[in-house]
């Protein structure tokens, strides 16, 4: 995604928390003089070296983070946001074929109106993740339902344009089918 947007001209920023992962992004970069490498994790990194930014792309990484830690860092893109830029978000989606006991889970918690109920600190309670174990299971994960999403954006004053469940293009075709489904969001700062 950084080569795509780096293509239509613009000054990119590209924050991970692994070195190694934007080693791998400079490496495959031809116009090094609009990159730049921001190394740490959202929400707890300076950013005060990020320039007014037009918009934030960001895939399959709030769902590392409990809904405290993504409102913390939907404060921070909005104060790093011109008036009218926009953050493009995506988070994966509910593996309910292979958590079972999850959605159940997840219903009792809506029901004592939790502000976040699909944020597990750990997964390892539910330890029939993935029927081949070819896929490490994170140990703290969100699993996102569409509201909460949007809490996220909307308690720190971003506006929602869109919200949308979608199949990611990279997702490989054996995936069970319910791995098929993202949650996307738009959001806009006024
Ligand atoms: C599942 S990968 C997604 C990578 C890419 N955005 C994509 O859609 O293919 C998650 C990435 O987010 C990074 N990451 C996880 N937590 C983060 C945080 N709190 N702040 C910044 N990066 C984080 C990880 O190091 C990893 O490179």
């Amino acid at each position: 995604m950084t080569q795509k947007i780096l293509q239509t001209g613009a000054f990119v920023v590209a924050n991970d928390l692994s070195q190694e992962h934007l080693n791998r992004i400079w490496s495959e970069t031809m116009d090094q003089g609009r990159l730049k490498l921001l190394l740490g994790g959202f929400p707890n990194l300076d950013t005060s070296s990020i320039p007014p930014l037009d918009a934030v792309h960001a895939a399959w990484v709030l769902h590392f983070m409990s809904g405290e830690e993504a409102e913390a860092t939907a404060y921070q893109l909005f104060q790093h946001l011109k008036s009218g830029g926009r953050v493009y978000a995506s988070v994966a989606p509910l593996y309910a074929n292979e958590w079972p006991g999850l959605e159940a889970e997840i219903g009792k918690r809506k029901q004592h109106d939790l502000a976040y109920p699909g944020f597990f600190e750990n997964t390892d309670e539910f330890d029939n993740w993935s029927h081949d174990n070819t896929r490490p299971a994170p140990t703290k994960f969100h699993f996102f339902d569409e509201e909460s999403f949007k809490r996220v954006f909307e308690s720190q004053g971003f506006n929602v344009i869109d919200s949308f469940w979608f199949t990611r293009p990279s997702t490989n075709a054996d995936s069970p089918v319910d791995a098929k489904k993202d949650l996307g969001i738009i959001v806009e700062k006024p």
